[in-house]
Parts: structure tokens; C-alpha cells; sequence
């Protein structure tokens, strides 16, 4: 694996209205399923320090754990297209960059936490190889049935299991897993730090977590134009999708969860915390993306 982005800092509720929906028992019986430029980590801000999409300060806190799975359910069947319009084609990019960064073994059995429309689970299953096993958890019934139509369309279908499933109590034992990864979901979240404990939890001692999510460019030169794209470029895509009889959501609710979401040292101080060893990031495409790996120590007493 390439040498990474070494941290600078070494130390570093839950989705309602799901409570009837069937979980995953095990890691083996769920139902259903960039190349980024290097940057270093350091200096990354807590936050953008003002607010992408402008508006109000004062928006009243959300309550993530009822609105994120309604707000998935709601644009499931538009996502993929979305995804590739609001990223501008940058999100084949960033795939390519986890391919080759995650370390991901072939043979391996990998949980995709979050795994909306199976796009990483697909890619996940292209690198474990006809050995290995992908189960994709999520709380979106909506991104579900999308994705599990994607899975029984592809020819890589046979190693991927969908299923619900809710990223701050993952329904599997501990150690069920040899890899967790999870792509544009931490934001999304309701408690980040039960979220990151729960992926360290499954996952076997030695193997590895990768965390693909958005994140806060570090420069004050990089930040202008994102913040642009952010305040001016998405509103008119949202204007444009709602013509289209698209909706409009997401584009409203990209910025705001990126708001609050820690910059890239942060997050790397908080999977330490929640028990991770080696934890490094990378940063894509001027650090707009950012990819972090840990691994769970071998030692369970080093497990926080
Ligand atoms: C932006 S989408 C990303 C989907 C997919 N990983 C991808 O890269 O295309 C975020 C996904 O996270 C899911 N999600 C949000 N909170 C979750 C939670 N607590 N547990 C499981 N899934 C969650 C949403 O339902 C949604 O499908």
C-alpha cells in the first residue's frame, strides 16, 4: 500500500422508525446485500468556520436519527444519478483512490456499513475476489431495494449480502468481520463515536476500518471555490432537479451534515479513541474527500 498521510495528532441514537424493521443476525446471513492527489494532513480546521449554504446560523440542531433514513428513502431511486451530477463525476474518481489505498484483502469478509445503493459493496467485491464475502448493512428499505437490484444484476452479485441494519448497533458478534468500510455514511449519523466503536467492535483484531467521507480542504485557497460550489453551484442543481421532478433534499442536507462533521485530524483522534490502532488519512482531490484507515489492535487491552 502507498505510504499515507500520517495523522499529526496520534491521539485523537439511533435511526428511529426502524425499530420493526428485520436486522441481520450474522455476518454471513443478511438478506438480500480516487485517484486522489496527496496532501498532507496538517492544518485541517475543526469546521469550515461558517456556514456552506449560507442561510440562518441559527438552525435549530437535527434530529439525524428520524430525518436521514426518511431523507434516503425519499431519493433512493435517484441516488446513483444524483451522486454523479452533485460530485461531478468525482465520486468514480474517489472509488478508484479507496481501491487502491483500503487495503483491502482478498478472501476477506467485509461489512459495508451504510451501504445505500451497493456501489461500494460492488467495488468491495471486485477486491476480496471470488473467496471473499461482502455483507452491506443499511437503515434506507429504499436504498436497499435499489441496491439489491444493482447485486442481482451483477455478475459479482454472488458475494454480496444486503441487509438492514443500523450503524451505531451492528447487528453481528464481535470479530465477525475481516475488514469494515463505510463511504459518505459518518456524516449521516447520529453519535459519530458509537458509530466508529461499533465498525472497531466487528471487525477481527489485526483487521483493518476505512472510512471514506467528505471532508474539510485545508487551505484557505481550496476553501473558496468548494464553499462557492456548495453555496452557489448546488442550489441551482437543486433548482434544476426539482424542475426535473427530482428532489431536492439532499441538496439542502449536504452542506448541513457537513458542517458539524470534524475535519480530518479530528476524525482520526476520534477512531484512536474509539479504539483503533494506526490510524492515517488520506486526502482527495484537495482534501474535498478524505479517506482514513485504522486498524483493531491485536491486543484486546488496547481496545477502548
Ligand atoms: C450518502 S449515502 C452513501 C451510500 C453508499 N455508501 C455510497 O457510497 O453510495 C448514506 C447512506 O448511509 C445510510 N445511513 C445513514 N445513517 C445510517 C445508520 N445509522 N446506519 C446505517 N446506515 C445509515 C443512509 O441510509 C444512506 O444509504
Amino acid at each position: 500500500m502507498p505510504a499515507m498521510a500520517k495523522s499529526d495528532c496520534r491521539k485523537g441514537q439511533e435511526p428511529g422508525r426502524v425499530t420493526s424493521r428485520k436486522t441481520v443476525s450474522n455476518g454471513r446471513s443478511a438478506t438480500g446485500a480516487s485517484t486522489g492527489d496527496d496532501v498532507s494532513g496538517r492544518d485541517a480546521p475543526a469546521s469550515l468556520g461558517e456556514r456552506p449554504s449560507g442561510g440562518s446560523s441559527a438552525a435549530p440542531p437535527l434530529d439525524k436519527s428520524a430525518f436521514v433514513p426518511e431523507l434516503f428513502d425519499r431519493i433512493a431511486a435517484h441516488y446513483d444519478l444524483m451522486n454523479i451530477l452533485m460530485t461531478a463525476g468525482f465520486w468514480w474518481i474517489w472509488q478508484r483512490g479507496f481501491r487502491r489505498l483500503a487495503g483491502i484483502p482478498r478472501g476477506a469478509r467485509v461489512l459495508d456499513i451504510g451501504c445505500g445503493t451497493a456501489e461500494l459493496s460492488l467495488l468491495l467485491a471486485h477486491l476480496v475476489g471470488e473467496r471473499g464475502q461482502v455483507t452491506g448493512v443499511d437503515l434506507s428499505p429504499g436504498m436497499l431495494a435499489v441496491g439489491r437490484r444493482k447485486v442481482a444484476r451483477s455478475p459479482l452479485g454472488g458475494r454480496i449480502t444486503l441487509g438492514p441494519g443500523d450503524a451505531l448497533r451492528l447487528p453481528f458478534p464481535d470479530r465477525s468481520f475481516d475488514a469494515a468500510a463505510s463511504a459518505f455514511v459518518m456524516r449521516n449519523v447520529a453519535d459519530l463515536d458509537r458509530a466508529l466503536r461499533e465498525a472497531a467492535r466487528v471487525v477481527r483484531p489485526g483487521g483493518r476500518v476505512a472510512i471514506l467521507e467528505l471532508s474539510h480542504p485545508p487551505a484557505s485557497l481550496v476553501r473558496r471555490p468548494f464553499l462557492f460550489y456548495f453555496r452557489r453551484v448546488l442550489p441551482l442543481l437543486g433548482t434544476w432537479a426539482a424542475r426535473a421532478g427530482l428532489p431536492v433534499a439532499p441538496y439542502a442536507w449536504l452542506p448541513r451534515s457537513l458542517e458539524t462533521f470534524p475535519g480530518a485530524p479530528e476524525l482520526a483522534r476520534r477512531m484512536e479513541a474509539a479504539g483503533l490502532a494506526d490510524v492515517r488519512f488520506r486526502r482527495m482531490t484537495i482534501g474535498v474527500v478524505c479517506l482514513h484507515l485504522g486498524r483493531v489492535p491485536e491486543a484486546p487491552s488496547a481496545r477502548g
